[in-house]
């Protein structure tokens, strides 16, 4: 049987991926095609409906991305946004003009009585619009859905074809009632079942996954963190232990991290794991450097010549597996535009050496961080690996302020490692975005018993943000920075000192260096 799906077709909007997570939310497979698909294409097997993205064009501009008016025939409904409502209208013969002015940002409508779309929405909502040219003319057998001050055709629909246009972005956080819209759409107007689940897609990755790898082999560098753990294990259920999975110990993890790493991946999970010991490698790369760009600079190198030479031992694998998520899609299309330009530069596995050529492999490239870790549930991985907070690259190494060594870092992991056993304790943990330590140059004077010392000082920082972007320091209870300062400087020999970090980014960042 048949999979029950929307069909997308793509006008090169930003959001067109968070329309295809949207539908997914509501339990339905979406597909994203390329705009210029052909309507017989879709003939053959059907979508429960069809969704016209948004898109940076103008329907004047010559060349502007069009559609198979035969779309149009094949009986299902279709459903156009920003771009597509425009090239819908004017397809079907209404008009659109040249808009003189963008309209951008949060806008009152006011929806009509009696639309499918608005059921159980007031009369007025905000939403957001993101478009130069508007649509002056509605074609026939439409009618007028909604308004705003700037747009009369805010939204339109003709009934008996079951077509449906939005100027405006339902997909988008800014539209209030945004994903009931989408849920309009599926249910009310598609008629469709929702029964689509992660597993399905677990399943239909897997399978494509073992099809585009045949009997070849895929080298994985996996760093312990969400998104290269899912891809392991996602690849591991695909192609056993023809998935080879390379993780660097740099030296400048958490504590007990690249054991736990160990146990997790090879002992409990049974996946080929080959651990590259290079702690003694970085830290001499450090050696008397203090310049935090510097400090990266070198980071990423050793690791990209470690992770090298570990890989050329696996020259017979076709593929290279990333933990690439769509967020990192976006980031790194709008600094370079084109597909190719897609890998994730702070894994630093993007630069390897021409004598390394592997083709990619990113099962996770169409998702957002959540459903990685839905998929991750999905998988039985243990919520304590997905529930992780992001932890940089370069790790401790941009937390241990200036000069980077081996006992300074010891002396962090041990004040890190008390600042994580206490922050887990909070029953809000999981809403943290971050808490870590960082191990400043800077000694002072305490007393301990009655001898004086002159010991090391330990910033705790912690952040509440939604996308690292901007963030708040924690409001972190007394008691557990109490706690964390008695045990750091009672249990830690080396340091006497603990201060919080009240800084919010910006203007300060989230990590110190
Ligand atoms: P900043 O310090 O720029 O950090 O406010 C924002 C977020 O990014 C993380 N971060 C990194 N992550 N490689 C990474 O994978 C890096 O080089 C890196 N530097 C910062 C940081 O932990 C925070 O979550």
């Amino acid at each position: 049987m048949a999979i029950e799906r929307i069909a997308i077709l793509d006008y090169g909007s930003q959001y067109t991926q968070l329309i295809a997570r949207r539908i997914r939310e509501q339990n339905v497979y979406s597909e994203i095609l390329p705009f210029g698909t052909a309507a017989e294409k879709l003939r053959a097997d059907l979508p429960a409906g069809i969704i016209l993205s948004g898109g940076p064009d103008s329907v004047f501009e010559p060349g502007a991305p069009g559609i198979d008016e035969g779309i149009f025939s094949l009986g299902v409904p279709v459903l156009g946004i920003c771009y597509g409502m425009q090239l819908m209208s004017r397809t079907l013969g209404g008009e659109v003009a040249k808009g003189e002015t963008r309209e951008y940002g949060k806008t009152e409508i006011e929806a009509q009585p009696g639309n499918d779309l608005f059921t159980g929405m007031p009369a007025r909502f905000t939403v957001w619009m993101s478009h130069g040219d508007r649509v002056e003319r509605i074609p026939a057998g439409f009618k007028v859905s909604a308004t705003s001050a700037n747009c009369p055709y805010a939204a339109i629909r003709d009934e008996a074809r079951r077509f449906y246009a939005l100027q405006f972005h339902p997909e988008v956080a800014h539209t209030q009632f945004g994903s009931q819209i989408i849920s309009n759409f599926l249910f009310k107007v598609c008629g469709c079942a929702g029964s689509w689940k992660m597993e399905d897609w677990i399943a239909a990755t897997v399978e494509n996954l073992r099809k585009t790898i045949g009997g070849d082999e895929v080298v994985l560098g996996l760093s312990g963190g969400v998104d290269s753990s899912v891809v392991a294990v996602l690849l591991h259920k695909a192609i056993g232990r023809r998935l080879h999975c390379i993780f660097v110990d740099n030296g400048l993890l958490r504590h007990g991290e690249a054991r736990e790493v160990e146990e997790m991946f090879s002992k409990r999970l049974g996946l080929d794991l080959h651990v590259a010991r290079a702690a003694q490698r970085f830290y001499a790369a450090l050696r008397g450097v203090e310049e935090p760009e510097e400090k990266r600079k070198i980071i990423g190198r050793e690791f990209i010549n470690v992770f090298a030479e570990e890989a050329r031992k696996f020259r017979s694998c076709r593929f290279l597996a990333q933990g690439t998520i769509y967020p990192d899609v976006i980031e790194s299309s709008s600094a370079k535009k084109g597909p190719s330009q897609t890998i994730k530069s702070h894994h630093n596995v993007g630069g390897l050496p021409p004598d390394l050529k592997f083709e990619l492999v990113e099962p996770l490239r169409d998702l957002f961080k959540d459903e990685v870790r839905a998929v991750g549930r999905a998988l039985g991985m243990a919520a304590e690996l997905l529930d992780r907070q992001p932890f940089p690259g370069p790790g401790l190494g941009v937390r241990v302020l200036g000069e980077v060594t081996e006992e300074k870092v010891k002396l962090l992991q041990q004040a890190d490692l008390r600042v994580q056993e206490e922050i887990r304790k909070l029953p809000d943990y999981k809403s943290i975005w971050q808490t870590f330590a960082v191990l400043l140059p800077v000694r002072s004077v305490g007393v301990m018993g009655d001898q004086r010392t002159y010991e090391w000082t330990c910033a705790v920082r912690s952040v509440d943000s939604v996308d690292a972007m901007t963030a708040d320091w924690t409001r972190i209870p007394y008691d557990t920075l109490a706690t964390i300062s008695n045990r750091i400087i009672n249990e830690v020999r080396g340091i006497n000192r603990v201060v919080y970090d009240i800084s919010s980014k910006p203007p300060a960042t989230i990590e110190w260096e």
